[in-house]
């Protein structure tokens, strides 16, 4: 069975996500998305919240898998017997930090090789600080995530949709 393992903070879970997941699951027997757990970065969600979004976003895709980690992901990839890392690359600015984050899995175990999807070009700009940044001064955030989703986010914010 091939397995994968798409980590991320998902704070919120935007559409750039969503298609990354739909587009990685076609070609793995399994996909894993693996939530980090971190409390330094101060969420804006839960992760209960976080793991409730991401099963309803995906609920349609049957071979996707939704967990949490805390820790480090290469840890997290070999218990979930996953041999594959997906992550998105929406421009090159990604890239070094990415390249060097790949690096450093592979150097700690060599069977896990992280496979990059390039983002969609409609959602190459997007991400959750954007989402967030645009709903704390109550704009439009239609264009970003699903509509399941904006209410729950404007809330955080005290703001109605
Ligand atoms: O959505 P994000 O915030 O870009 O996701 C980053 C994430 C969660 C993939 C990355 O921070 C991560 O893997 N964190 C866990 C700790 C770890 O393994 N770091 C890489 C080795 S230094």
């Amino acid at each position: 069975m091939k397995r994968a393992i798409y980590p991320g903070s998902f704070d919120p879970v935007t559409f750039g996500h969503i298609d990354i997941i739909e587009r990685s699951a076609k070609m793995v027997d399994e996909l894993v998305v693996a939530i980090l757990n971190n409390s330094a970065k101060n969420p804006l969600f839960s992760i209960k919240e976080r793991v409730s979004m991401l099963e309803e976003m995906t609920n349609h895709i049957p071979n996707v898998k939704i967990t949490f980690f805390d820790g480090l992901l290469i840890d997290c990839a070999r218990k979930m017997e996953a041999s594959i890392i997906i992550r998105g690359l929406r421009a090159v600015t990604d890239f070094e930090y990415e390249l060097q984050i790949a690096q450093t899995n592979r150097i700690v175990n060599s069977q896990i090789d992280t496979i990059f999807l390039t983002t969609s070009l409609e959602y190459a700009y997007l991400s959750s600080t954007i989402v967030k940044e645009v709903a704390s001064y109550g704009g439009d955030i239609s264009h970003f995530v699903p509509e399941q989703l904006v209410e729950k986010i404007y809330h955080k914010y005290n703001y109605k949709n």
